[in-house]
């Protein structure tokens, strides 16, 4: 623009100024005609000079306008290239927070759902696993929901969530509850929640919710079988007291019955004129109903074992008649009991755990069938030894059978078909954990209408190692057949357990009975010595077990004449010692004749 002005501003000077030359001075023709080419000249060079800058400038504002674009382009580019980088950082920190948070979800085993209140529920794959609910099978609303929450636990599980969703609350749920899966499984359910709540046209007002759920059967059935075993553990400790209070009585009312048995017989033969016989038949009774307590205290015991885990040679039979014996007052009203024991080897168990298993067998055959048709129903027990010479134990039942879809889950905790207060559901899978525990199966077969059977199979325990005595107690019988007198020591607390053993062994032997081991070692110590020392274990100020200490370091031989008395409560001290020892042992109650026959045996 200035260009032209300035071109335009000299060159009306120079014509100003040589016009006012001209006029002032005049000149020839020529000099006018010279001057006028001359100022032609200058004014064709100012002009082109002038349209050359002009051009120039006119050129150089394009190339700066260009650059300026291209500048400004570049800039933009270089913006859009870094907020690109930038979404596609923040997308990759957004996928890497969402993979770990889904890492940590899926390795807390949580199922996820979220809603919005009373909404459908946008469910993770794991809830759908956990509640069995198929893939793309939509959940319409919190009510639908419940349907899936067992009967007994929807109440309480509505009221938790709908607490959390009230503006005054603490706007989280915490629950645990039991859901029914399609397939009618029952699984334990650990669920939480969380509520969002946020101002809807000024009123404060729930908007989302999200859940977290965990399945937690495998915990619930671990923590319902220790508590079952806590209650066996704590059943267990008061009969073993109450068969040791028992056994110790016992041990001298049968002692003493046998003896007046004896005595009777004897005073018959000498005087046929006395009438002896009402005397022998209420003796008879008498004995009759004292091995009877004898035989439920022994029963007790198989349940009572302190060393509940310790595993030792079991033959099956006895812990099987034990276990009929505890529930035979279950199966009498139903059914006959048919019992047909073939030959199995030892198994390698814990006497207390088989009896659960054979326990909870009988009681589920006994409540499969109804009261009074006992003569068209059976219960039959049996045993046998399979062709790999495993122990094979068969409780079968001619019951109603079980369904087919309800064998599937009889081995789940906690799966019943019992009214509550009958059934925990927890009897099967005990079984189950037990027997898998010790190497071997259980098996069930069933047919509706005609019946159910339960096959346990175990494991042949290994054959006793070479001088191993066998986990028993040494009750000997002698093969002796002249009877050597000995002298025998009786250490006892109980004064009538003492005069029993005395009156049982004092027709054989010559008897010490002595009711203080603390005197046993001090007779001992000066100089006494005995064929057998008949010692109680549980005794005050000095036990069976110290007097054995005492005398392995003071007459060793006279520790290994020891026989141990015991009445059934094992403390783990006196099991620990009772393993460890080789000594024979006797169980309270004693029967007379086995008593002698071991004493025979030592004497000898
Ligand atoms: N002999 C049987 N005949 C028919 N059904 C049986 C038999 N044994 C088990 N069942 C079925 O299996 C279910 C599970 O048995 P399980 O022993 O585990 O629990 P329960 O007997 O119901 O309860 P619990 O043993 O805890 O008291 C029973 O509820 C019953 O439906
Ligand atoms: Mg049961």
């Amino acid at each position: 623009m200035w260009i032209p002005v300035a071109y335009g501003v000299v060159a009306s000077g120079w014509i100003a100024l040589s016009d006012t030359l001209l006029a002032g001075a005049a000149r020839s023709v020529q000099e006018q005609a010279a001057w006028s080419i001359l100022k032609g000249f200058c004014f064709v060079a100012a002009t082109s000079v002038a349209l050359h800058a002009g051009l120039r400038w006119t050129l150089a504002r394009e190339r700066g306008a260009r650059r300026l674009a291209e500048a400004s382009e570049a800039v933009l580019r270089a913006k859009e290239e870094r907020d690109l980088a930038e979404r596609k950082r923040a997308a990759e920190a957004l996928r890497e927070s969402e993979e770990k948070l889904a890492l940590a979800i899926e390795a807390a085993d949580m199922g996820i759902c979220h809603a919005v209140p009373f909404g459908p529920l946008e469910c993770s794959p794991r809830f759908r696993e956990i509640f069995g609910i198929a893939d793309g099978l939509p959940i319409n609303g919190f009510e639908t929901f419940l349907r899936l929450v067992h009967p007994d636990d929807r109440d309480r599980h509505r009221s938790a969530v709908l607490r959390s969703l009230d503006p005054s609350g603490e706007a989280t749920y915490e629950d645990q509850y039991r859901c029914v899966r399609p397939d009618g499984s029952v699984r334990w359910i650990s669920a939480r929640g969380k509520v969002r709540f946020a101002d809807v046209n000024g009123v404060r007002q729930a908007v989302r919710t999200a859940g977290a759920v965990l399945d937690i059967t495998e915990r619930k059935a671990m923590q319902a079988q220790l508590m079952q075993s806590d209650r066996l553990a704590s059943v267990g400790m008061l009969a073993a007291g109450v068969a040791h209070e028992i056994n110790n009585p016992l041990a001298y009312l049968i002692a003493a019955l046998d003896f007046l048995d004896g005595e009777c017989k004897e005073l018959a033969q000498k005087s046929p004129g006395v009438s002896s016989a009402e005397l022998l038949e209420a003796l008879a009774a008498a004995r009759e109903g004292a091995g009877r307590v004898k035989h439920v205290v022994r029963d007790l015991k198989t349940f009572s074992r302190a060393d509940e885990e310790r595993r030792v040679q079991v033959e099956l039979r006895p812990v099987i008649e034990s276990s009929i014996n505890m529930v035979f007052n279950e199966i009498k009203y139903r059914a006959r009991l048919v019992k047909d024991y073939g030959k199995t080897p030892p198994v390698l168990a814990n006497e207390a755990r088989l009896g659960q298993v054979c326990l909870n067998l009988l009681v589920n055959a006994a409540q499969a069938i109804p009261e009074g048709r006992i003569d068209e129903n059976e219960i039959r027990v049996s045993t046998k030894t399979d062709d790999l010479g495993r122990a094979v134990v068969e409780v079968r039942d001619s019951g109603p059978g079980i369904p087919p879809d309800v064998l599937k889950q009889v081995f789940d905790p906690f799966f019943t078909t019992k009214p509550t207060g009958v059934g925990t559901g927890l009897g099967l899978s005990i079984c189950h954990n037990i027997v898998t525990g010790l190497g071997g199966e259980i098996i069930v077969e069933s047919q509706l209408d005609e019946g159910t059977v339960f096959r346990v199979v175990l494991p042949a325990a290994p054959p006793p190692a070479e001088g191993d005595a066998g986990t028993e107690p040494a009750l000997m019988t002698p093969s002796v057949a002249h009877r050597p007198r000995g002298r025998v020591l009786v250490v006892d607390d109980e004064p009538a357990i003492c005069a029993a053993l005395k009156r049982v062994l004092a027709p054989e032997h010559e008897v010490v009975a002595l009711t203080s081991a603390l005197e046993a070692h001090s007779r001992i110590a000066r100089g006494e010595r005995f064929d057998v020392i008949l010692c109680d274990l549980m005794m005050p100020k000095m036990t069976g077990m110290e007097l054995h200490a005492a005398l392995t370091s003071l007459a060793p031989e006279q520790a290994a004449r020891m026989v141990l008395l015991t009445g059934g409560a094992f403390t783990p001290v006196a099991s620990e010692f009772l393993n460890r020892v080789p000594n024979a042992r006797v169980e309270k109650p004693f029967d007379a004749a086995s008593l002698r026959a071991l004493v025979r045996g030592l004497v000898a």
